[in-house]
């Protein structure tokens, strides 16, 4: 799985967002290597909207690197609850980034492609400008501001379309609709790229070692499974998938465009992120996401299965 270390050390890790789906697979990847010693705090042990709470946790533990998946994820709700939105995903951020910008702890933090507006369709660099269409990407972008600012030695990863099988995901929905409905509707106007959470653990926990082994590669950099895909597409991959575990009611799927999925916020039409970035610097290739689904299929329908061939790979 990893390369070797350069040293026989141990780097210890702290989570935010202990729960989330990338904190969740950050701990299964990380159990597998003696090198990380990794705790992961959910949002009762570290509410990262709490300045002194957050002072007191990260000054006791002195992690080597905090990585932050908290995050207000919902992009709907963002619009109806801004105040909420604005203060875990642009205050909650700017407490992590003070107390490591001054206690010199690296801070790897996640991003989205929804900083974007999604109007090219060939995808987005790094450089490329920000106009985030609503609430959740104009939050998104102010908590990256605030890292810049104030926490030098960091790591911004914009990421895309995150999938496992836990949490609020695009697979998951897409799943409980089909036991229900005999139709559902995807959008095939909106494009972009699956990326597992089990992928971005592993391109976390590789950039980390880098780091640990030298690498001056600090900055923003973008993330997601190879292959452009159309959310129709996504879908479909997902009930072919889906189907040789259950039988589903859903028969059809329905191309719509996102205008007609009535969503409170606007979505990018594209949310293509280019990743040479992050091959240059750090040697990571994207994994095409197609090869990630089964992993996270076997998850779901035969969790204890998916265990015995994770340790075996192991
Ligand atoms: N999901 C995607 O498609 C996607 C796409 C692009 C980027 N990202 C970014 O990737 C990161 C991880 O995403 P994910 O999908 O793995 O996350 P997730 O499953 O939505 O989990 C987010 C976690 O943040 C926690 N949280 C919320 N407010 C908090 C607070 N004040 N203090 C501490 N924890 C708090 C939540 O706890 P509760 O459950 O207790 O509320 C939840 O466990 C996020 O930064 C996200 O913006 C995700």
């Amino acid at each position: 799985m990893m390369k070797e270390w350069v040293d026989a050390e141990t780097i210890t890790i702290v989570v935010t967002g202990g729960d989330s789906q990338v904190a969740q697979d950050l701990v299964a990847l990380a159990a597998k290597d003696k090198h990380f010693k990794l705790i992961a705090l959910d949002q009762a042990k570290l509410d990262i909207t709490q300045p002194e709470t957050v002072r007191r946790v990260i000054d006791e533990l002195m992690p080597d690197y905090l990585i932050n998946t908290a995050a207000f994820n919902r992009v709907d709700a963002a619009e109806q609850n801004p105040e909420l939105c604005y203060r875990v995903n642009r205050d909650g951020v700017k407490n992590l980034a003070d107390i490591c910008g001054e206690l010199s702890i690296p801070l790897i933090h996640l991003s989205t492609d929804h900083v974007f507006d999604g109007h090219y369709a060939s995808g987005y660099a790094e450089g490329d400008d920000v106009s985030p269409l609503g609430v959740f990407g104009d939050s998104k972008y102010q908590g990256e501001q605030l890292i810049r600012q104030f926490c030098s030695r960091h790591i911004i990863l914009r990421v895309s379309w995150v999938f496992s099988d836990r949490g609020d995901n695009h697979l998951l929905r897409t799943l409980t609709k089909a036991r229900t409905a005999s139709e559902i509707e995807a959008a095939d106007d909106r494009q972009g790229c699956p990326t597992s959470s089990a992928d971005v653990a592993r391109v976390i926990l590789a950039m980390i070692q880098q780091l640990q082994n030298g690498a001056d590669s600090w900055g923003t950099y973008h993330y997601c499974g190879a292959e452009v895909t159309t959310r129709y597409r996504f879908t479909e991959a997902i009930l072919a998938a889906a189907r040789q575990y259950e039988a589903l009611r859903a028969e059809k799927i329905v191309p719509v465009s996102k205008t007609e999925l009535n969503s409170e916020a606007e979505r990018p039409a594209s949310s293509v992120l280019k990743c040479k970035k992050i091959l240059a610097h750090f040697g990571i290739r994207q994994r095409p996401w197609r090869n990630e689904l089964p992993a996270v299929m076997r998850a779901i329908y035969q969790p204890d299965e998916a265990t015995a061939l994770q340790d075996k790979a192991s």
